[in-house]
């Protein structure tokens, strides 16, 4: 709250130098060169393949199990998109499947670090480069993962983080774009506020500073842009969220091993994927179930949130055109039940959920 005060203290909530201040400390917690804040996630992923130009039609390989915003950006930009089949194991794309689906006019990748698990990223890299694609990193379930000694994000030429209320920290929506690489950004803030290179704040400063000078209202267009700016009270909520960061990260984990410890052995249950809460920052949990909708509402009628993160997007209508190629994912994300994960969850109410499922027959 005094956070937020200080931006109405200063009669300044829209993009200005909260948003600055932000963008700085995102990029020191990320160690990169550069650090975007726009209103979204989606807005990132948007902007990230903008910044590349491709020509209209290309095609742009995407995992089908992610959100709907890693495959709208490409239709957005319109791109195609190639949907990739998932690893068994760790749900990441499969990297057999990527090399399958490749053909020439793929010009990008855009793994998706799926519950904040990460692509192995060491092996797609230099598979994509030597194919002379870009890399965009879908980083919304990861903030602050370190894979191999290298930060999520920084692998690729763009990382996209999320900031949604659900994220492993929030600005109630908002979303970062990071690189390490200043030439491929030139343009992006102009991008994310209607093609104007020049935020209000710096014609406020220099309305005050130059008595002389009549045009400090000025712009030029150059760039088509959208209004996809972060703005100060987003900014000055991510600035203490970021701080608390390092603490939500310790308790996500601490209740991901509390998980794993209670569900094993349980018959017909089995995590989702090869968690290692001591090594990286997860945003979700979840299990693997057989009929998995009983179990649902068993948790439903026990008062306890569960979810299926996702429906793979190549099974989508929207998508139809491009999917049902990704036969594994298709069938295996039946089984999948998500269970609450959130930094304020009590270990009495972890308890119960464990209980819940094991008492389920
Ligand atoms: C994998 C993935 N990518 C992108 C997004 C979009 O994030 P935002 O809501 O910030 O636009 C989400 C949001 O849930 C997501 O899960």
């Amino acid at each position: 709250m005094q956070s937020i005060k200080e931006a109405f203290d200063r009669s300044w909530v829209g993009l200005g130098p909260k948003v600055t201040e932000f963008e700085e400390e995102w990029r020191k917690l990320i160690g990169c060169a550069l650090a975007v804040g726009v209103n979204s996630a989606t807005a990132a992923l948007h902007l990230a393949l903008a910044c590349f130009r491709f020509p209209e039609g290309k095609r742009v390989l995407v995992p089908s199990l992610t959100f709907a915003s890693t495959a709208t950006a490409v239709l957005y930009n319109r791109l195609i998109p190639v949907f990739v089949d998932s690893d068994p194991l760790t749900l990441g794309m499969k990297l057999e499947d990527l090399e399958r689906k490749y053909d020439k006019d793929c010009v990008a990748v855009i793994p998706v670090h799926y519950a904040g698990h990460p692509v192995p990223m060491d092996r797609l890299v230099p598979w994509a480069r030597s194919k002379g694609m870009k890399i965009i990193e879908d980083c919304a379930h990861t903030a602050g993962g370190i894979y191999k000694g290298k930060a999520l994000g920084t692998w690729g030429d763009i990382g996209c983080f999320s900031f949604e209320e659900k994220k492993c920290m929030t600005t109630g929506d908002g979303g970062m774009m990071v690189t390490d690489d200043p030439e491929l950004f030139r343009d992006v803030k102009a991008m994310r506020w209607v093609g104007i290179d020049k935020d209000n704040w710096k014609t406020a400063q220099q309305y005050v500073a130059a008595n002389h000078d009549a045009m400090h209202w000025f712009y030029e267009l150059n760039v088509l842009g959208y209004k996809y700016n972060m703005n100060d009270l987003a900014a000055s909520i991510g600035l203490v969220q970021l701080k608390k960061l390092p603490g939500f990260s310790l308790r996500r984990s601490e209740i991901i091993r509390k998980y794993l410890d209670g569900l094993a052995g349980i018959n017909g249950i089995s995590p989702l994927l090869p968690f290692e809460p001591d090594v990286y920052p997860y945003q979700m949990f979840g299990i693997r179930k057989d009929k998995r909708d009983e179990l649902m509402i068993w948790l439903k009628r026990k008062g306890i949130a569960s979810g299926c993160h996702y429906t793979p997007l190549s099974v989508q209508p929207l998508f139809a055109e491009w999917g049902h190629n990704c036969p594994y994912i298709e069938k295996e994300a039946d089984r999948f039940i998500t269970l609450p994960l959130h930094a304020d969850l009590t270990d009495m109410e972890v308890s119960y959920i464990i209980e819940s499922i094991k008492a389920y027959r």
